[in-house]
């Protein structure tokens, strides 16, 4: 998490640095920093909090100078503070560095250089960085960094400067991602395509153990053993517009609605007169598909639910064993794999630390790794043998909404491929199937034409204390993630379930207090479903159902409805999650959160 930005050139510092900070914000808002070289001295300005207090620290007093280097934090090492907050320096204020990642090993470092005489100001991990630099500075930043991050050991970015050398920002890649944009003129780094798109679109993609010296009329790149590189430049072909909040108030509202266009764009380019096409980092041959012994997904937050989803899709129609792991469990349980599985990661940011640590696992084990990202060229993309994008554009509301549909989808069209691959389903199904595929934009539409119903809905249960989300079959892990859309953004607690363990325990959470979301659509378990319902609004439960349009059973039952149009049920959790993610919306909106930013959360999670 963090986001770092540097910038060397002639353009106003503050608004570069700034400009770029805010595009970084959704990796962590807790505190923020910059530092610029004026008249030979560091001038170092950070503060606790949110973005807006150091823009207004530097509107009241300026950075001057052509190099600086910014940070907005997500705290790992030492509480949100003034202090703790990035840029951090060293004993003689003469080098500055800011930081994305984490120093395992920073307990040991630091002992040692407070042997050595150093004064630590602060308690993070990255102080200890800077610190090492002083001790190895020998007149060469490039050596010198070069030298402490032989002894760092964890995962970092880092972006340093130094009085003694006010032409260039030196910066280290390793295990965090970095970029660096390549100007007339200028030059910057950052740690993700946004924060650089006012600037370039000319980037270059830094890769672990990679250096970048970067002066205002050119970059020179290194590798681990200080020999230089000659790195591929990349032109980015998305422009700053597509960042923007548009009409909506916040990202999130805007990228609810972007879905069914995310899903057409994914239609046109996925299918081709009855043909897939899974896009140009795809390498799966047919031959190999068509004998995998089993299927392996490993994922994160929405990404593992969007995962749970794809293994009933996989078993249901395909007839593949799906194991899911949430990949914080996978990396760490050294996992049983026999036979020829395919193992999946799943991840919208394509930096996710436990699902790239998983992907990591799988490959040491001589695996075979296809993922589903949305962030070309992040590292998952690359370490990955193929990738399928999710094509969903810039999502930087920190909940992941139209990433985790484009997800689902793009698993239902990957195990319709698998099924004609594996004689699992006949012709006329697969026909059938990617006949309903064309249908399902218009159906998210007139989904969202709900909204002001959603909202008064979400109007009548704004101060509930606890939710219950419940669904069966295939929308069980649609229940999980309705309540984790509501939990993280509105801070309400919320607890997904599978309906029918209900009786098994958490049915004693059941009062007048508790309403309960029921994801009941037309489907094979329906009848189980409403079952469910009985037995809970007999316990004097409020329940709010997502239902099918035209289900007249459930008016009785229910008492408040969310409808979707009639849909196949292996498509039903694409339109079930746009309901939930507006119901979160609105509780969270109408209890005065801060929906794009909730706190203790960053959209970009890389640290384990
Ligand atoms: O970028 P990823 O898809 O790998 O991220 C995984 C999770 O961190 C992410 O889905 C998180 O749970 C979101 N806040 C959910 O809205």
């Amino acid at each position: 998490m963090c986001g770092i930005v540097g910038y060397i050139g002639d353009k106003d510092l503050n608004s570069v640095l700034m400009s770029g900070l805010w595009r970084l914000e959704y990796r962590g808002y807790d505190s923020s920093g910059v530092a610029s070289i004026m008249n030979g001295d560091l001038d170092v300005r950070k503060v606790e909090g949110k973005l807006m207090n150091l823009q207004e620290i530097l509107s009241e007093k300026p950075l001057v100078g052509k190099i600086g280097i910014g940070h907005t934090r997500w705290a790992t090492h030492g509480e949100p503070s003034d202090q703790n907050a990035h840029p951090q320096v060293d004993c003689n204020d003469s080098i500055a560095i800011v930081h994305n990642g984490i120093v395992e090993n920073y307990y040991t470092l630091k002992e040692e250089l407070i042997k050595k005489k150093h004064v630590f100001k602060s308690n993070t991990d990255t102080e200890v960085i800077a610190h090492l630099i002083e001790e190895n500075y020998n007149g060469d930043l490039k050596e010198s960094v070069l030298k402490s991050v032989s002894r760092l050991e964890g995962s970092f970015a880092i972006a340093v400067i130094t009085v003694s050398e006010p032409d260039k920002i030196v910066a280290y890649r390793y295990g965090s991602p970095l970029i660096v944009g390549l100007g007339k003129k200028e030059n910057l780094i950052a740690s993700d395509i946004p924060a650089l798109l006012d600037h370039t679109k000319r980037i270059v993609i830094m890769e672990d153990g990679e250096m970048a010296v970067v002066k205002k009329n050119k970059v020179e790149f290194y590798n681990k053993d200080g020999e230089s590189i000659e790195k591929e430049e990349r032109e980015i072909k998305w422009g700053p517009e597509s960042l923007d909040k548009g009409k909506y108030p916040h990202y999130m509202l805007k990228e609810i609605y972007e879905q069914p266009d995310v899903i057409e764009r994914n239609i046109g380019l996925r299918l081709h007169d009855g043909k897939f096409d899974f896009g140009e980092n795809f390498n799966f041959s047919p031959h190999e598909l068509a004998h995998l012994s089993h299927i392996v997904i490993q994922a994160c937050g929405t990404s593992w639910h969007a995962g749970y989803i794809g293994k009933y899709i996989f078993e249901g129609f395909s007839r593949i064993r799906t194991e899911v792991d949430i990949s914080s469990e996978f990396r760490y349980r050294n996992p049983v794999i026999e036979g020829e599985p395919l193992v999946m990661a799943i991840s919208q940011s394509g930096e996710t630390a436990d699902t790239l640590a998983g992907l990591r696992e799988a490959k040491a084990k001589f695996l075979k790794v296809l993922s589903l990202v949305n962030v070309r060229g992040s590292t998952i993309d690359r370490e990955s043998d193929s990738a399928i994008y999710l094509n969903a554009g810039p999502e930087i509301g920190v909940a992941s909404t139209k990433a985790y549909t484009s997800q689902i989808f793009q698993l239902y069209l990957f195990a319709i491929y698998l099924s004609r691959l594996k004689w699992s389903l006949d012709t006329s199904e697969i026909e059938e199937k990617t006949r309903g595929i064309i249908k399902i934009p218009e159906k998210m539409r007139s989904t969202l034409k709900n909204a002001d119903t959603i909202k008064d809905i979400a109007e009548k249960y704004k101060d509930a204390k606890h939710f219950m989300f419940i669904g069966r079959g295939i929308n069980f892990p649609s229940a999980l993630e309705g309540a984790l859309k509501l939990k993280e953004i509105s801070y309400i607690h919320a607890t997904g379930y599978p309906a029918g363990e209900m009786k098994h325990g958490p049915i004693a959470l059941i009062t007048q207090n508790t309403p309960v979301v029921a994801i009941a659509p037309q489907s094979s378990v329906y009848e189980k479903m409403l079952n469910n319902i009985e037995e809970i609004k007999s316990r004097g439960a409020k329940i709010i159902v997502v239902a099918t349009s035209g289900d007249k059973r459930i008016k009785e039952l229910g008492d408040d409805i969310m409808y979707i149009p009639p849909c196949e049920e292996n498509v039903s959790p694409v339109l079930v999650a746009l309901p939930l993610q507006l119901f979160a919306y609105y509780i969270a909106v109408l209890n005065g959160r801060d929906v794009d930013r909730p706190r203790n959360l960053a959209k970009s999670v890389t640290v384990e």
